[in-house]
């Protein structure tokens, strides 16, 4: 080898190792996914976290029981959920939005930003959100409702993420809608008719997505069934989500606000509700608030309730027998509700506090 080839292969080497030093020395907080494309480590204590983390999400219409699901769950030792974050749901509902336009999603490809990017980027965040919005845990969940509607793309970004969707008869959501005064885009708190159709459509929307993962992804919860055998549907959804039993999620209750518990926010609607312990206090609230129109038209409203197993012509159907236990909480609650409109109470008061201090009262 001749003495300029000698100098070009030392340049070479010099080269090489610069670069691998810039990448051990200047960017000792990248490492490479399996897509390829550089992430930010993210850990959990002292684990790293990336998209193979087995994610869970609980979802489904807003005021179908969604909160008291990700309590149950949450009083597990293993589970950690938390409070809605809201802005999950939100990027997912963006990321859609470019999705169905052919004209914004030309522009984002041609601006560089293919599916990889944006895939990388989105699922970066949501495991940023998820996982460092509460305490570590064993295993991580999300309960923001809407998530469900992107269950499969949810899929794409963590392939073993599992699914939770609640379902409940959508006459009685809709009474919980109204009846509370919930606000949620798109429904119209003064119409029970129109309620229904926005009902059926999430449903249908959030079932499809749901039947499309298929079974060993994605687990259906009835509401009703759940409050009324906690026991058995519990033990369906940990075996689902291959999490050993454990008797504290069918005392949500005992573990509210306490460490390793279950975190409630101030400003969520249905926090003092799910202070209490699973009771069929809520099941057939809504027989008899709808108007007769309504009432008769029901099947052609919303065919999901056919579709979901509650016959839309009984009111109400036959949920079925609650368990011994959930009996006596039943009995329980209602013998001290004077104690338990208290505790709620105070919940609310925090939350009246805190909307005088400038925060709005949230919309779904
Ligand atoms: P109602 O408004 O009909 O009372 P979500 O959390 O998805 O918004 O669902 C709210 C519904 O879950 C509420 O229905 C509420 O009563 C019910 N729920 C919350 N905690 C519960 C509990 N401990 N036992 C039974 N139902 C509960």
């Amino acid at each position: 080898m001749g003495r300029p080839q000698r100098r070009w292969l030392v340049a070479l080497c010099g080269l090489g190792l610069v670069a691998v030093l810039v990448h051990q020395v200047a960017l000792p907080a990248c490492l490479t996914n399996t897509t390829g494309s550089p992430l930010k480590t993210l850990r959990m204590g002292e684990v790293a976290v990336d998209r193979d983390i087995p994610l869970i999400f609980i979802g489904g219409v807003p005021r179908s029981g969604t909160t008291l699901a990700r309590a149950m769950l949450d009083a597990h030792p293993l589970v950690r959920c938390g409070e809605e974050t809201r802005v999950i749901p939100r990027i997912l509902s963006m990321h859609s939005h470019w999705k169905k336009s052919a004209k914004e999603s030309l522009r984002l490809e041609e601006a560089g930003l293919d599916d990889e990017v944006l895939d990388s980027a989105i699922s970066a965040f949501i495991l940023e959100v998820v996982v460092r919005h509460g305490e570590p845990a064993q295993r991580l969940c999300n309960k923001d409702p809407f998530t469900i509607k992107s269950a499969t793309y949810l899929r794409q970004l963590f392939p073993r993420a599992k699914f939770i969707f609640m379902v409940r008869d959508g006459r009685a959501t809709v009474h919980s809608i109204i009846s509370r005064q919930v606000t949620i885009t798109g429904f119209d708190l003064k119409s029970h008719r129109q309620c229904m159709q926005r009902w059926n459509m999430a449903a249908d929307t959030m079932n499809r997505q749901c039947q499309e993962l298929g079974a060993n992804w994605c687990l259906r919860v009835p509401y009703e069934q759940l409050v009324l055998h906690p026991r058995t549907w519990m033990e369906r959804v940990l075996h689902f989500l291959d999490v050993p039993w454990n008797e504290t999620v069918l005392h949500h209750e005992r573990t509210i606000n306490k460490p390793g518990g279950v975190s409630l926010s101030k400003v969520e609607r249905s926090s003092d509700q799910v202070i209490k312990p699973v009771n069929v206090d809520a099941l057939t609230k809504w027989v008899g608030s709808f108007p007769e129109d309504v009432v008769r038209d029901m099947a052609e409203l919303a065919p999901m309730l056919k579709t979901l197993g509650y016959d839309p012509h009984a009111n109400p159907p036959d949920y079925g027998r609650p368990d011994p236990e959930v009996d006596r909480n039943t009995l329980q609650v209602r013998a001290e509700s004077a104690a338990w409109r208290q505790r709620a109470q105070q919940i609310l008061a925090r939350r009246k506090r805190s909307r005088r201090a400038g925060r709005p009262e949230q919309k779904l």
